[in-house]
């Protein structure tokens, strides 16, 4: 089966200036996930890859990173592990500091969630300074598990973070770029 639509999903993406800080251009999503032909192309889009198998769970980022990684392990027929910001999950946790475009912050994961050799792909909406899917990965594989690829929708190539973890041995699959 192949996933693909060939569908501008870019052109649902709508782009405020100065937000959350003078000097952000915000790719906001919400413009695309309200539509629904629009957000299946993305979901789809990003489980294409994978969907001949190889992958135990999919691993997705609070908030944007839920939204499309429940989605997207729907279309796998996997379980979704999530990742929170500090504080949100309620059993023993492995947290990692990372610092992002504009903030640091830390995020956590259940520490039972992944098993020694599980294979995991990671999504999120967006990649800009990588930090906050660096610091997924290495909470993944603290936890023993494979990152098989990270998978967003936009990444940001001018800010670095795609470069970043494919230099760190990390397969990255992204849908659309703002340079
Ligand atoms: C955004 C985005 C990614 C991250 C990317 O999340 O959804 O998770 O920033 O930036 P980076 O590559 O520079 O780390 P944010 O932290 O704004 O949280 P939110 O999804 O809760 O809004
Ligand atoms: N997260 C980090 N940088 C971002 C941007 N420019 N737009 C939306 N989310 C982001």
């Amino acid at each position: 089966m192949d996933l693909r639509h060939g569908f501008d999903i870019k052109r649902y993406i709508r782009t405020i200036p100065d937000y959350p800080k003078k000097g952000i251009l915000f790719r906001d999503i919400t413009t695309l996930l309200a539509n629904l032909h629009a957000f299946r192309a993305a979901v789809d889009e990003l489980a294409w890859p994978f969907l001949k198998g190889g992958i135990d769970y999919v691993a997705g980022i609070e908030a944007r990173g839920f939204i499309l990684g429940g989605a997207v392990a729907h279309v796998l027929g996997r379980g979704f592990v999530p990742i929170r910001k500090k504080g949100k999950l309620p059993y023993r946790v492995i947290g990692q500091e990372y610092a992002l475009e504009y903030g640091v912050d830390t995020i956590e994961i259940h520490a039972d969630a992944i098993s020694a050799g599980d294979r995991i792909l990671l999504i999120d909406d967006l990649i800009a300074t990588g930090g906050t899917a660096n610091a997924a990965i290495d909470l993944i594989r603290k936890s023993g598990g494979e990152v098989v690829a990270a998978a967003f929708v936009i990444d940001l190539p001018d800010i670095g973070g795609s470069k970043l973890l494919r230099d760190k041995g990390v397969k990255i699959h992204t849908l659309v770029s703002f340079e």
